[in-house]
């Protein structure tokens, strides 16, 4: 079954030359489907960790079950605001900070032993309100999850590099509940939503406090793990805040029409048709037994 669904696949991708002839690998992966999570270290042996992994992200957290660890510290993370651009890459939605940033802003403290630099936040959202984030609690996926990045700038010059070297990278999730109250950051990055409606769209934002974004709490999750999208390197840390942001029903719309002309290039793809686009749930199959808790 596995192997005539990924044969199906090179079909597809042999009768389509003409049109993906200007598309590279890295540009064939979605979040569902035969070129989702699952095939994702099949299409590309260079993304065999996707599948062979054994800190794979993301996971399905049971508070029940989580360690304290009293050496956590709190999370530090830059107050100032910085200027940026959100762009629809046709995966997702990704606000990327000006590269040109003179003061950087810092992430230290929780779990990391080193200063690591923010770089971008990405948007994770469903095409059904319950599915959308990427990690899940007892089984129950949020309708949205938002990402933020940071790289470890004291021993890597950058995010790019940063990524699949050891310690690279800190994910700090929120997972994002329905609800009336809406974050005055998060509104800034969702209010553009509507202008970048295509695969390649981008525009401008303007002071967005990242620290903004985060709800008061000083109790996070955290577990080392990896990035969620290919090559599923395992340089991440995880955290994952201990309470959800709030944003309205009005928002998920506007997410949701998004994603429907997000997947363009994909759409192309047959065996994709029938179906909208594809959701951005991924399988969670690996469970951690080494959970921290502050
Ligand atoms: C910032 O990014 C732009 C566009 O990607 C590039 O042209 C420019 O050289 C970069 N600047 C620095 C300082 O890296
Ligand atoms: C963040 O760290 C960099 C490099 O260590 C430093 O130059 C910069 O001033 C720091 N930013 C803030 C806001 O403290
Ligand atoms: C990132 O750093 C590496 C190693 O220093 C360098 O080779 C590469 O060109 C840098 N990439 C970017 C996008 O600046
Ligand atoms: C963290 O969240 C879990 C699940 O919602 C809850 O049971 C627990 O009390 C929270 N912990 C703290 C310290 O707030």
């Amino acid at each position: 079954m596995l192997v005539s669904m990924v044969a199906a696949f090179f079909v597809q991708l042999i009768l389509r030359k003409d049109i993906i002839a200007a598309v590279s690998w890295e540009e064939w992966w979605t979040y569902d489907g035969i070129s989702g999570p699952a095939f994702w270290g099949l299409i590309n042996p260079e993304w065999s960790l996707c599948n062979k992994g054994r800190r794979q992200s993301p996971v399905n957290l049971e508070p029940s079950k989580l360690l304290f660890d009293p050496n956590l510290r709190t999370l530090h993370i830059d107050k100032h605001r910085v200027n940026g651009a959100i762009m629809n890459t046709g995966h997702s939605v990704i606000f990327t900070v000006d590269n040109d940033t003179r003061h950087h802003i810092n992430v230290t403290g929780g779990p990391l032993s080193y200063k690591y630099q923010f770089q971008e936040i990405h948007i994770h959202y469903g095409l059904h309100d319950q599915f959308g984030s990427e990690h899940s609690i007892n089984g129950y996926a949020f309708p949205a999850e938002l990402q933020i990045f940071g790289f470890n700038s004291q021993l890597y010059s950058n995010f790019t590099e940063a990524l699949h070297k050891a310690q690279g990278i800190v994910v700090i999730s929120l997972l994002l509940q329905l609800g009336d109250l809406s974050n005055a950051e998060l509104r800034l990055l969702t209010d553009k939503l509507d202008r970048i409606r295509y695969g390649g769209e981008e525009v401008e934002v303007k002071r967005l406090s990242v620290r903004g974004l985060l709800p008061e709490t000083d109790y996070y999750m955290t577990y080392d793990g990896s990035t969620t999208m290919p090559a599923c390197y395992e340089t991440a840390t995880w955290l994952l805040l201990n309470m959800t942001i709030i944003h309205d029903k009005l928002l998920t719309k506007s997410l949701i029409r998004l994603i429907s002309c997000v997947i363009n290039i994909v759409e192309q793809v047959d065996t994709l048709n029938g179906k909208q686009c594809p959701s951005m749930y991924k399988d969670v199959h690996y469970k951690a037994n080494s959970w921290r808790q502050h």
